[in-house]
């Protein structure tokens, strides 16, 4: 199974700053995520919660239910979680770190990411397609 995780505030696409996340919903996302994964031949979970330690629940949960990899997007937690960071680095199962704004070309405070050394890869700045292209490595990695 592959988990697609998404943090606080992107349960708000669609009408969040649409400039810099763009027009879909997450259910938009979702939908597609979905059919992509059809397509793999991959199991599927989505969730999305604003709260850190809902976060680091599912990761020990995916980690416990020997998932192949998660496809997260913690939103500003990014910027701030040791917690989440340790969650990961405490589990034995790749994850891709996603964000759909290039969050290097943005204010100073988005371009550390506490996460980024304990995460397989990191994707900023493709929009959608970065969820789409982290779901398809992590379906390649899981066969080979
Ligand atoms: C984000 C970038 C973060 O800096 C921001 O706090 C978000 C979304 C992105 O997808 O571009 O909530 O992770």
């Amino acid at each position: 199974m592959l988990w697609v995780l998404n943090g606080p505030n992107l349960n708000r696409l669609g009408t969040r700053e649409p400039d810099v996340y763009g027009r879909d919903t997450l259910a938009d996302l979702e939908a597609r995520w979905r059919a992509l994964a059809d397509e793999l031949g991959v199991p599927l979970r989505c969730e999305q919660s604003n709260h850190e330690g809902a976060l680091i629940d599912w990761l020990h949960e995916a980690a416990d239910a020997g998932a192949r990899g998660v496809v997260l997007n913690p939103g500003g937690l990014t910027h701030t979680s040791v917690a989440l960071r340790d969650a990961i680095a405490s589990i034995g199962v790749p994850v891709v770190e996603v964000h759909l704004s290039n969050v290097h070309a943005r204010e100073a405070f988005r371009h550390t990411t506490l996460v980024g050394a304990v995460v397989v890869g990191t994707i900023s700045g493709l929009g959608p397609a970065g969820y789409e292209l982290a779901l398809r490595y992590l379906a390649a990695r899981a066969e080979a």
